[in-house]
């Protein structure tokens, strides 16, 4: 108690516990930009068991950027079929074309090259930049909006304390390993620190989270009452 909370304690962590998902990067793999783009889309606002299976399909039906920016934009939008925010296919389709005729065909590694595409926005340019490239980025998601609300005992209502979060974030953020910290936040917030009875004793963070310290976790983070 009363200690920082140390990012290092969550890489340790992560290295016992991550989750196999098929766009991760094996450990000493190097990720394929592709991969965590296309998932990174995919799971704005669907489930990681809902778009595990599209996401395969896809990689069958187009193996690379350069497959998705040339196949008929018909095409696309059947293997997009059920997963829902059809908005969504469309601008992956777009964005497939921007990054063969804009960059090569190969995915940029800036946040701000990153945001000036087609369907990615502030999230989803930090998440490609952390996750495919290992830049430090901050990378904050609903999973990690509730981790830091209950590190920091956070009493701003979301969705006002977002800058406030996303400062606490940016402090807690490393230089060393930024896609793997990023993508431990996710699956702590997944599978640890869940919404409803969130499992502390199992926590890297359990001594120096300020919520837990106080037995109020599961108030965390708090909501403006509608
Ligand atoms: N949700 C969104 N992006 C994710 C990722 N890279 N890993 C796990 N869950 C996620």
């Amino acid at each position: 108690t009363g200690s920082r909370p140390d990012p290092a304690a969550l890489l340790i962590w992560y290295d016992r516990h991550r989750r196999a998902l098929p766009w991760r990067a094996l450990p000493g793999e190097t990720p394929d930009p592709y991969r965590v783009w296309l998932s990174e889309i995919m799971l704005q606002q669907t489930t990681v068991r809902a778009v595990k299976p599209y996401f395969e399909r896809f990689l069958t039906l187009f193996p690379t950027v350069a497959d998705l920016a040339a196949a008929p934009a018909e095409d696309v939008m059947k293997a997009w079929a059920g997963l829902g925010y059809y908005s969504r296919a469309r601008n992956l389709h777009a964005c497939a074309q921007a990054v063969v005729e804009r960059f090569g065909g190969r995915f940029p590694d800036s946040e701000e090259e990153l945001r000036s595409l087609p369907g990615v926005g502030a999230y989803t340019a930090a998440a490609i930049a952390a996750i495919a490239f290992d830049r430090r980025a901050v990378v904050v998601d609903g999973n990690v909006e509730r981790v830091v609300a209950r590190l920091y005992t956070v009493e701003q209502p979301l969705p006002k304390a977002k800058p406030l979060i996303r400062d606490l974030a940016d402090g807690l953020t490393p230089e060393q390993r930024p896609g793997d910290f990023a993508q431990a936040m996710m699956d702590l917030g997944a599978t640890i620190c869940t919404p409803k009875s969130p499992a502390c004793g199992l926590c890297p963070f359990r001594e120096p989270c300020a919520a837990r310290t106080e037995g109020t976790q599961e108030t965390y983070p708090r909501k403006e009452k509608k």
